[in-house]
């Protein structure tokens, strides 16, 4: 079959077999088959979507592009993947975590664009913290320290890598198949034993509706236990920021609060349900309670804080010098009530507008500005009280009052979101 007759398959509904994606994956990878080809495929597979034999076929040949780290035996292997959202650092407080509880964690993780931020950039509010190590060293600090976070090498699913930069310029990026092959593809080439993934759902996240987030969450569950990983899903709440902090260096001192044993309480509820989920995966605990027992004496005990600065140092960093945050400046609500609901994009966007983020790949991230939530869905509020803290060492009058626009107080306390919004298993 040439290229152009397995596009009009694919655009006519009909499934590709295994072979047909080999041979496609393999072509785009090595040049034979052109962008231009590899666009229109992105395209039919965005309108006729792909059933559960073709995504794992399409998320193995992706895995199958480039390398995959090896580890030896002993602990099992874990790691915790976020659709992204506004304020979520879990992956900064989780992964020392669960190392402190004896799972091995090599986070490969991303940067921010758009309104989500990235927690690579987070991290480089540290000073000297390197985010590009090679796979030797990701894997002599695992198996050291017992956790890393670090960005993806260049060998590392490259076919993915390809496949992203087309999607991103042809408007194929929201396709529930395709998403689930290139997150996937890149969690398999960690060779995990256990993986859970935090699905964001509301006004801040990629996945704006339940169902959508439940419908993400299921394929990726599918596709990771098909290829042998016990993997589970939350799927969480994102019509707010996580904890207080969005920002880079002001997101770090929330992660070290957090991380013993203070800190907000959504933040902490969702990082020990994604971290219960993997103890249990991992065999380490035999139930939710034990799990969540374990995490919290870690927390409270110090003991992931020092897993934490034992991981920063050997990736360069030294938290003694952590960014300093920006001058604050107060937005103070203007009328009483109660907090109805947020335009958490919005306010993911006022963070890149004070230049915590980035609009395209390439820009510079000032890792001293962002903002700091005062308030949460629920609330009650009087006139004059402070909604948020924006940080920024000049004067941001339209920030300031877009972020009072991105918070609708109401006459009548709402209910307040749960945290947890489906479990998938
Ligand atoms: N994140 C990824 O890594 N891939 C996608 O396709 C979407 C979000």
């Amino acid at each position: 079959m040439t290229p152009a007759e397995l596009i009009a398959k694919k655009r006519d509904g009909h499934e590709l077999s295994r072979d047909e994606i080999a041979f496609v994956i393999r072509g785009f990878v090595d040049g034979s088959i052109p962008d231009y080809q590899m666009s229109a495929l992105a395209m039919a597979i965005f309108f006729q979507g792909m059933d559960d034999e073709e995504t794992a076929a399409l998320t193995q040949e992706m895995l199958l592009s480039g390398v995959r780290l090896k580890w030896t035996v002993g602990s099992p292997v874990v790691d915790k993947h976020s659709t992204g959202g506004v304020g979520d650092k879990v992956s900064l407080v989780l992964a020392p975590l669960l190392a402190s509880c004896g799972l091995r964690v090599p986070m490969i993780s991303g940067r921010g664009l758009g309104p989500t931020g990235g927690t690579l950039d987070k991290l480089e509010s540290i000073p000297g913290f390197r985010t590009d190590l090679s796979i030797a060293e990701l894997q002599d600090i695992v198996e050291r320290v017992g956790c890393v976070i670090t960005g993806a090498t260049e060998n590392l699913v490259p076919a993915d890598r390809k496949l992203y930069a087309l999607r991103d310029v042809t408007a194929t990026v929201p396709s529930i198949p395709l998403i689930t092959a290139s997150i996937m593809s890149k969690k398999l080439a960690e060779s995990l034993n256990a993986l859970v993934l935090d699905v964001k759902c509301g006004s801040g996240a990629f996945m704006k509706t339940r169902d959508h987030a439940v419908e993400l969450a299921e394929s990726m569950v599918r596709a990771g236990q098909k290829m042998g990983i016990r993997t589970t899903a939350l799927v969480t709440d994102m019509n707010q920021p996580l904890g207080r902090m969005c920002g880079n260096a002001n997101e770090v001192v929330e992660t070290l609060e957090c991380l013993t044993g203070a800190g907000p309480d959504d933040l902490r509820y969702v990082t020990l349900a994604l971290g219960s989920e993997l103890l249990v995966s991992a065999d380490r605990c035999s139930n939710q309670a034990e799990a969540e027992s374990l995490l919290i004496d870690r927390l409270d005990s110090g003991a992931a804080r020092e897993v934490f600065e034992q991981m920063v140092n050997a990736q360069g960093g030294d938290l003694k010098n952590v960014c300093c945050v920006a001058a604050e400046q107060v937005v103070l609500a203007e009328r009483s009530g109660f907090v109805a609901k947020m335009d958490t994009e919005a306010l993911g966007m006022a963070v890149i507008d004070l230049g915590g983020g980035r609009r395209r790949m390439g820009d510079s991230v000032d890792h001293s500005v962002g903002i700091d939530m005062r308030v949460k869905i629920g609330d009650e509020i009087s006139a004059g009280e402070p909604l948020a803290r924006v940080f920024a060492d000049r004067k941001v009058p339209a920030i300031m009052s877009r972020v009072s626009g991105a918070i609708t107080i109401g006459d009548s306390p709402g209910e307040w979101p749960e945290f947890i919004v489906e479990r998938v298993r």
